[in-house]
């Protein structure tokens, strides 16, 4: 039976990319995007490609959106086997530097509206198409900055990376992971945090390394993990990162 994904920000980017990768394995996905527009010019690149994706409007941060999206993968397909939850934004005023002491309430809560709250409320409202799936992967598309690993280790090199707004919710994002892997532990579901690496996207700007298709790897990877596959892990190209 083919397999159905959905991939939040999935009109740019490396949501772009993961749902690329999947549909090329064969899988159903779902691109969900928060502009018309963009989402449905993301459909059109990919079926030209004989691709088999579907545009579905989705705004993390809106809750209409998420039910109107719940109610559709239930009525349409019944189960969701994978879902990546990709979608993000960055808001603080750069990536160096550490701006706890200025950095605006209003940027802290619009980045948690969309990084953290927005995942988690998408997230619990699919939980039940999920554990419908035969073996449902989550897939949180964290970042390294989240790390306190990192945050705590002055000879890291990506120790003076501290742009709190972000920073914060991908931490709070790696603790969803690891709390919902642990109450899901009897079922079949797996979930898993994914650093996509440094990526020349809006978020990581020109000057990355990485193209989105490789940043798409880890996460497509975490995805298609067997029943033997870990969860509850936070990762990158299948190195194990410190939370
Ligand atoms: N690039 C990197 O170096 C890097 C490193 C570590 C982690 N990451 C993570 O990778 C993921 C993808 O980011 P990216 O680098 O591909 O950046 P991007 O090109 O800016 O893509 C972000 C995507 O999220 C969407 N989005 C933002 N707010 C949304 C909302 N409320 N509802 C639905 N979609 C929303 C954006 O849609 P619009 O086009 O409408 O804005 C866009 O499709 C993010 O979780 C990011 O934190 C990236």
């Amino acid at each position: 039976m083919t397999k159905i994904a959905l991939v939040t920000g999935a009109n740019k980017g490396i949501g772009f990319e993961t749902a690329k990768q999947l549909a090329q394995h064969n899988i159903k996905v779902l691109l969900g995007a928060r502009n018309e527009t963009e989402g449905k010019k993301a459909e059109r690149i990919l079926r030209d490609l004989s691709l088999d994706v579907t545009y579905i409007k989705l705004d993390i941060s809106d809750s209409l959106d998420i039910e109107n999206v719940k109610n559709h993968i239930e009525s349409e397909y019944g189960a969701l086997d994978i879902l990546v939850n990709n979608a993000a934004v960055f808001l603080d005023s750069a990536w160096f530097g550490n701006n706890t002491e200025t950095v605006p309430m209003q940027t802290l809560r619009d980045t948690f509206d969309i990084n953290y709250f927005g995942t988690v409320e998408l997230t619990q409202a699919l939980l039940p198409a999920i554990k419908k799936s035969e073996a449902g992967r989550i897939v949180n598309i964290s970042s390294i900055s989240g790390s306190f690993g990192v945050h705590l280790d002055e000879a890291h090199r990506l120790y003076a990376l501290k742009p709190y707004a972000y920073s914060a919710s991908k931490t709070a994002l790696n603790q969803f992971t690891v709390f919902l892997a642990q109450a899901l532990r009897e079922s079949k579901i797996k979930v898993n945090a994914a650093n996509p690496g440094w990526v020349k996207t809006s978020i990581g700007s020109d000057q990355a390394p990485l193209t989105p298709e490789d940043g798409a790897k880890t996460g497509v990877s975490l995805a298609l993990l067997d029943e033997n596959g870990p969860t509850g892990t936070f990762s990158e190209s299948g190195e194990v990162l410190p939370w």
